[in-house]
């Protein structure tokens, strides 16, 4: 091609990749998007082929590359040219005062303006931008030296792989990576479901997410950022206070927290702080507390350092939603991967409006590390809405006669000399590298119950009107013993309709959901599965590469372990359950039941609604939720249980859930009633 036709292409994929920067900020830094997914999509599209065609244009800060590198062995170790601090702590009013008296005195100053800001709960890091690209993302570490996270940071669509050009040369930028909460739920919701332990907050989940060495990972973890300080900047002169700072790394392209707010007495930021503490709960990040900061850096230099902690900034801490009291005992429960759970059965406590019978207590070495005992007590905590958890013992409330928790004595079996599965008395392994036991017997009838609740469940076949209480019955009653047989139960009408509390509408309410379920996707059965590590998002990442169970039934651990995503764990449990003789039995009934879905080959692009996403709340008159969801599917469109920025409508119907209004409201997602969209649907 001449050397016009390529500086046409160049030109082209340049413009390509100034749109996709500028919609990328729109959507992640300011939550205010102007164009559709569909057309994002198609011009990420356009610029992805243009560089697969003329490699030599393609950069690392391209917006293809976000996603690009391959797993790493370990993180390397950057030194942090200035340390990054931690913050002295204030608990009561008395503190925060005591704080700016003394800076008052040092400075020799009446009054001083301040910053207030959240306290995010996360991970902090520290962004090195050089000649405008984004050169080196690094955790605090000790605060001398760090990880570098670069690859990881990378896949954070609101850390800005460039700024304009007008920037400083060389600077540093801090902030807290964090997941919000709603990402925090899902992700643990899908841990659940793959027999993983679960993060406890969501500050672990994001340092979790944020330390995984295969980018592939962390870019499926719905990561923000909020940056909160430059860190140093050389070249050009920057601004001379933290808030006009702040509006300038805002104009730079860095997401800020828009709750920030300066004050000019220390009244002011108590009112901030009481504030936030009333209304932490409706924020959609986790935030533990408020941090004031002295605005005019020059203050920053003159208060100096105590230590590791500036003067120039105190974090007032939220109280805390724990209370205390007595651990009875330590219970087991079995999971569906067979997985033993331990959980902490507690003396009833009331925790902010809230009683707290039990609490989770994650694994054998967790409750080691708290020195957790049984007959404790302990104190518990609330964070939000998530599971209470045992924090840690009152030692000095100890009597002497507390017991040392070992899960093996726990489940141990006089009779059997041996341990034993509560449930079922099975044998008990642990796999090398994993916290947790599990019971090995595929047959434990606790296990069995919690797999026909997961296959039904609604991110699996999504089978409404069977729970909990009827399976439990099919199971007592000997009508089903496996997912499969869900579908031989058409020839059991009369027995099920003689059921307890059921009758012959339930009957064929239920019957009908199940033949439903058929038309599920790939991905939901594989989750539905219940493979040991493969939940939602691992479905999800399979059925880009198998069309159908058996594609997926035939492959071998190498094969998988060319998936990016896929790691040795997860493909020896895929194999492993491919291999295992009452898997290959459940898999054949269930093809037989024609519960079979395939991939398409060719994605529903060019459908009407392709590439828009729906969420339908409430009832709608005109038909069921789930020929709804049906048309939708038909027509392209895909249909999605929450609202999330990826969604395009939220169709009303009556008695909507008032969550998903609000969210919707919060995202600017566009609310239609069913009138509209029977139009939409033509
Ligand atoms: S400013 C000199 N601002 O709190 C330290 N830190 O205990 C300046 N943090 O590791 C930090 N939100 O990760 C600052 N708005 C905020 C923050 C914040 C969370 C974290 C930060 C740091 C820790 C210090």
């Amino acid at each position: 091609m001449p050397v016009s036709g390529l500086s046409v292409i160049q030109k082209r994929i340049e413009e390509l990749r100034q749109k996709l920067d500028y919609h990328n900020y729109r959507y992640y830094v300011l939550d205010s998007p102007e164009i559709s997914d569909e057309e994002y999509d198609s011009l990420m599209r356009e610029l992805k082929q243009l560089e697969e065609q003329y490699p030599q244009f393609l950069t690392p800060d391209s917006p293809t590359q976000r996603v690009g590198a391959a797993p790493l062995e370990a993180f390397g170790v950057v030194k942090h040219p200035l340390p990054l601090l931690s913050l002295g702590n204030a608990f009561v009013t008395e503190d925060l005062f005591a704080w700016h008296a003394r800076a008052l005195k040092l400075l020799g100053v009446q009054q001083f303006d301040m910053v207030c800001e959240h306290k995010m709960d996360g991970l902090a890091v520290a962004l090195t931008y050089v000649n405008g690209h984004l050169t080196t993302g690094a955790t605090r570490g000790d605060g001398f030296h760090g990880e570098d996270i670069t690859q990881n940071l990378r896949t954070i669509r609101s850390i800005p792989l460039s700024v304009p050009k007008d920037a400083p040369p060389r600077f540093e930028v801090r902030g807290e990576v964090y997941l919000p909460k709603i990402g925090f739920h899902k992700l643990n919701k899908e841990r659940e479901s793959e027999g993983l332990p679960l993060f406890a907050n969501p500050r672990n989940a994001a340092a979790g997410s944020v330390r995984q060495l295969d980018p592939h990972i962390t870019a499926k973890r719905p990561l923000d950022i909020y940056i909160y300080m430059l860190g140093y900047a050389e070249g050009k002169p920057v601004p001379p206070a933290h808030w006009e700072t702040m509006e300038y790394l805002k104009s730079l392209g860095f997401k800020i927290n828009p709750n920030n707010k300066r004050v000019s007495c220390i009244e002011e930021a108590e009112e901030y702080y009481q504030k936030w503490t009333r209304q932490r709960e409706s924020l959609p990040y986790e935030a533990d507390g408020v941090v004031v900061k002295a605005d005019l850096l020059a203050y920053h230099n003159l208060l100096g350092d105590v230590g590791r902690e500036p003067r120039w900034a105190i974090a007032y801490k939220f109280p805390a939603i724990q209370g205390t009291t007595r651990l009875k005992e330590i219970g087991i429960s079995v999971g569906r991967t067979g997985t033993l759970n331990p959980y902490a059965i507690l003396e009833p406590v009331q925790i902010g409006g809230v009683t707290i019978k039990q609490a989770t207590l994650h694994n054998e070495d967790d409750i080691r590390r708290k020195d957790v005992r049984e007959g404790d007590w302990v104190y518990i905590q609330r964070a939000g809405d998530v599971i209470p958890e045992v924090v840690g013992p009152i030692v000095s409330r100890r009597a002497g006669n507390e017991k040392e928790f070992s899960l093996l004595e726990k489940i141990f079996d006089k009779e059997l000399g041996r341990p034993a599965c509560p449930e079922c008395k099975g044998e008990i392994v642990k796999p090398d590298g994993e916290v947790m036991y599990y019971c090995s017997n595929a047959a434990c009838p606790a296990q069995v119950q919690e797999r026909l609740e997961h296959f039904v469940s609604r991110g699996a076949m999504d089978i409404r009107g069977i729970g909990e209480r009827l399976i439990a019955l099919f199971l007592r009653e000997g009508l089903v013993k496996d997912a499969s047989d869900l579908y031989a139960l058409k020839d059991k009408r009369t027995q099920i309709v003689r059921l307890e509390k059921m009758g012959e509408k339930s009957a064929d309410n239920i019957l009908n959901a199940i033949e439903k379920s058929k038309q599920q996707s790939l991905a939901r059965l594989i989750n539905a599965l219940g493979i040991r590590h493969v939940g939602e998002e691992t479905a999800n990442l399979l059925v880009e590469h198998f069309r159908n169970l058996d594609d997926l039934g035939s492959t071998t651990k190498e094969k998988l372990m060319t998936m990016p995503g896929i790691g040795p764990k997860i493909a020896d449990s895929i194999v492993a359950f491919s291999h295992e003789e009452e898997n290959k039995k459940i898999i054949g009934k269930l093809k037989k039941a024609d519960v079979n879905p395939q991939m398409e080959e060719v994605k529903a692009e060019g459908l009407p609604l392709s590439g828009r996403e729906f969420v339908v709340t409430g009832t709608l008159k005109a038909f069921s939720r789930e020929e709804a969801h049906n048309r939708i599917k038909a027509l392209g469109g895909t249909v999605k249980d929450n609202v999330t920025h990826n969604t395009t409508y939220l169709v009303i119907g009556l008695d909507p859930g008032e969550n998903k209004i609000t969210r919707a409201r919060a995202l600017d997602t566009e609310q239609i009633d069913e009138e509209k969209f029977l139009a939409i649907l033509g």
